[in-house]
């Protein structure tokens, strides 16, 4: 299933609940409400569960981070050459947990250009995501990081942090695709993040710690079909 707009991007990050096994059981929970919705869910697990997920799901799977290496001696990167091989589409960049500097965000981009893999860089506000814009990635997601894991969603709480997000990144490139994320919850808060300019969210611990993972991802996928 390929890469569309609008999208969901469901970090997996490093959480137990979402590695190893329940990697892959999440996964699929993810392509079931995909298959069913016409939705575009991707996931993002962790480096060593990549593979595992990739071949056992249609879905867009991208890597967490990838370093701006080539291949060599670099003990404990991450080779994009290899996340590519394991089965990503993309990965993300600069999360608010995994920052770079930014001439490594610059190179990272361009590696990716490169090697094939999209590009979601993470920017935490407004007038980041217009200079993360101007590296031209393919996609930028903006997360207040106060709100990241906080269950309060940025769509409600800061809605023109949003729209301000939005405003700058089309001044830049007005065909940038635009997340944004942190304490998306609900299905109202993905539906308030599309009206307010965004080609979808990226998400974490509102599905990963869900008691039901695929009643949230199948609400969330209804509201961006
Ligand atoms: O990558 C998305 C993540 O940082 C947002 O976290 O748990 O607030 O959805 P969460």
């Amino acid at each position: 299933m390929k890469l569309q707009s609008p999208m969901i991007i469901v970090n997996f990050k490093t959480y137990l609940e979402s590695t190893g096994k329940n990697a892959l059981s999440l996964a699929k929970q993810a392509e079931r409400a995909a298959k069913e919705t016409g939705a575009c869910i991707v996931v993002a697990p962790q480096a060593a569960d990549l593979r595992l997920v990739a071949e056992s799901v249609e879905i867009p799977v991208f890597a967490q981070h990838v370093d701006p290496i080539k291949p060599g001696s670099s003990t404990g990167h991450v080779l994009a050459e290899a996340v590519k091989e394991a089965g990503a589409v993309g990965t993300l960049i600069n999360h608010s947990e995994r920052q770079l500097r930014l001439i490594d965000i610059d190179a990272t981009i361009a590696l990716c250009r490169e090697k094939g893999l999209v590009s979601c860089v993470c920017a935490n506000n407004p007038a980041v995501s217009a200079a993360i814009a101007a590296l031209k990635p393919d996609i930028t997601s903006m997360e207040p990081p106060e709100l990241i894991g906080s269950g309060i969603s940025v769509s409600k709480s800061k809605p023109e942090v949003i729209t301000d997000t939005v405003q700058l990144v089309k001044r830049i490139d007005s065909k940038m695709t635009i997340l944004c994320g942190a304490g998306i919850s609900t299905a109202e808060d993905v539906s308030i993040a599309l009206k307010l300019g965004t080609q979808g969210v990226l998400v974490a611990s509102g599905i990963v710690k869900a008691k039901d993972p695929y009643s949230v991802l199948r609400a969330f996928a209804d509201a961006t079909t």
